[in-house]
């Protein structure tokens, strides 16, 4: 058997001085707020990675537990021959596991930087030397267009969206963003990660380690955005807050300073009073039902849902 090898693309990026004048206009709002995106540069990927094997943070495992143990059922409803569609595919891991399941056509890894899915994808090849491999650099968070060429008009494109990442968009966002999938998957569907409701102290622990964890990836987002948006801002005078919004069903994470402070940038100043917060990151808690609304809302149809055993975590399937 020829032994093909991966492709990769890179997408049209927006221009880094909008996003840098996009996220000095958050700062400068009230309250203060700074997008999730801020969060994965290398040392903050390395610290997500971290909180993934925290025994406070349980949705990494748990999905993984529903993945094991109905990962065959999924693949049957599935069926072969797909075109699966990772969306923020990072290390590829879950969908290394799913492809022996999936038997697709072609496997489409997207994440924001294509150079960090090199070394993945090249491991992926050697274990399925025959799948038709791509990497796409695309930052899908504010439009999930995919380049055209790469669902052709044969294919049947399910996408793949776990680890509970469609939390960070309010629900409406997220309404509008599975509309966006689904007007790209005719004929396939969509599989993703949704984490539950659950006792608050369960989801505030979570999101608030005993070790820190959670901290330093929440501060460590203070280092990126001096580092891409030029601020000047001191980790050390800002703590880690996060907490359950029930009203919401979100999660919240905050920065916090700890004393009055200015932050500045060229061009450009925010003052903080002690105890003023800049706003981090939203991540919703959805139940089987409310979830399973956001789906059909989209238009998506014959979902199926697997829970685990102590219903934290749902994976559904919903055709296009
Ligand atoms: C990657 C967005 C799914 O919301 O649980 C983990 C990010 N933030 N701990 C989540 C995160 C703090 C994570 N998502």
């Amino acid at each position: 058997m020829t032994r093909r090898t991966p492709r990769f693309i890179q997408a049209h990026q927006s221009d880094s001085s909008d996003e840098r004048a996009a996220a000095l206009r958050g700062l400068l709002r009230t309250p203060a707020e700074a997008s999730p995106k801020y969060f994965y540069d290398r040392l903050g990927s390395h610290l997500f990675d971290a909180i993934t094997e925290l025994p406070e943070y349980y949705p990494t495992r748990t999905e993984a537990a529903v993945f094991a143990a109905h990962g065959a059922e999924m693949a049957s409803r599935i069926g072969g021959g797909a075109s699966f569609i990772d969306l923020g595919a990072g290390n590829c891991a879950k969908a290394a596991r799913l492809l022996p399941l999936l038997d697709p056509a072609r496997y489409v890894a997207v994440d924001i930087s294509a150079d960090y899915l090199q070394d993945a994808l090249r491991r992926l090849q050697r274990e399925h030397p025959a799948l038709d491999i791509v990497g796409v650099g695309l930052d899908f968070s504010s439009s999930p267009a995919l380049p055209a060429d790469l669902i052709g008009r044969d294919e049947r494109p399910v996408f793949f969206y776990p680890g509970s990442s469609i939390g960070n968009f309010t629900p409406e966002q997220a309404q509008a963003f599975l509309a966006g999938l689904r007007a790209q998957a005719q004929g396939g569907g969509v599989l993703i990660g949704v984490d539950l409701v659950k006792p608050v102290p369960v989801l505030e622990a979570a999101y608030d380690d005993a070790l820190g964890v959670t901290a330093a990836f929440n501060l460590n987002l203070l280092r990126n955005m001096n580092r891409l948006v030029g601020t000047d801002f001191d980790p050390t005078q800002w703590r880690h807050v996060a907490f359950f919004d029930s009203a919401r069903s979100r999660i919240e994470m905050h920065l916090e300073a700890q004393r009055a402070l200015v932050v500045g940038w060229a061009g450009g100043e925010r003052a903080f009073r002690a105890g003023e917060r800049l706003h981090t990151e939203n991540s919703y808690k959805y139940t089987i039902e409310s979830f399973s609304a956001l789906l059909r809302g989209a238009g998506f149809h014959d979902q199926r849902c697997w829970t685990s055993g102590n219903g934290w975590f749902a994976v559904f399937w919903a055709k296009a």
